[in-house]
């Protein structure tokens, strides 16, 4: 199965600018599974609640969703891509599902990042594991790398693939998601954006690139520029993350100890 990310650097606020040029390259491109960034159609740097509400859109009815269902129909293909979803008047930092029979599922982002705070609300999804027929993938977002328990659940939970949109500035996660892929024995797509958005004085975000593909052995099978936009792709086997042996004597689930951990855990 032939997998890839979508390395963009969109221009905040400009909708249809944004889809359209990631359209295009999903157009062209010959892969099953497509990551693109978090927040790929608008931007990052929102400055106000009312500059969210403008750009939020409704999953699946809104514009952004139904663009790209229609690529999904036409082309076959899975997307997993980066939103401001509007619902029930909150809006939610999401990460869309779709496939060929069009949208599957939503993933709202769990743990927000800096300013987010302010403007999005706490994910309220839980982390779900779809069966999409070619693999089963999971969902997260950005800054959920940092928190260890998302991937693992998603692993237990039978994720051969973690999908991972993100907007990354800090620069520790495209070294972390080796570590992330590694102890679950998971694939991962880390779709980053490039370029700067400085649109709060004394707050300028430069978004560090570095999309990458990894294997559950750890080895990076695709990793972007810090700066250019890119289309990454890459055959993968995903019935290699479904072996969580480490060792004949090791298996990564089955070696938990999971009566240890549990008096610590609250
Ligand atoms: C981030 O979560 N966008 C850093």
């Amino acid at each position: 199965m032939r997998v890839a990310f979508l390395q963009t650097s969109p221009v905040f606020g400009k909708i249809k600018e944004n889809v359209e040029k990631a359209a295009a390259k999903l157009k062209t491109l010959d892969a099953s599974l497509v990551v693109l960034p978090e927040l790929f159609s608008t931007g990052y740097q929102f400055k106000s609640k009312k500059e969210v509400s403008l750009l939020s859109e409704e999953a699946p009815q809104g514009w952004t969703s139904q663009r790209l269902i229609r690529i999904a129909k036409n082309k076959k293909i899975f997307i997993v891509a980066g939103i401001s979803e509007k619902h029930c008047g909150r809006f939610y930092n999401s990460a869309l599902l779709i496939g060929p029979k069009g949208f599957i599922g939503a993933y709202r982002k769990a743990h927000l990042f800096w300013n987010e705070k302010k403007f999005f609300t706490t994910g309220n999804t839980s982390f779900k594991v779809y069966d999409i027929g070619i693999a089963k993938v999971g969902m997260m977002i950005c800054f959920d790398w940092l928190f260890p328990e998302v991937a693992r659940i998603l692993a237990l939970k039978g994720a051969d693939i973690i999908c991972h949109p993100s907007n990354l500035v800090l620069p520790h996660c495209p070294q972390a998601m080796i570590t992330r892929c590694l102890e679950n024995k998971v694939f991962a797509i880390t779709a980053n954006r490039v370029g700067v958005e400085h649109r709060i004085k004394g707050q300028k975000l430069k978004f560090i690139g570095q999309s990458e593909i990894v294997a559950p052995d750890g080895k990076i099978l695709c990793r972007a520029s810090d700066n250019k936009e890119k289309i990454g792709i890459v055959e993968i086997d995903h019935k290699l993350a479904r072996n969580k042996n480490i060792t004949p004597l090791n298996n990564i689930f089955k070696d938990r100890r999971k009566k240890l951990y549990k008096p610590h855990i609250c």
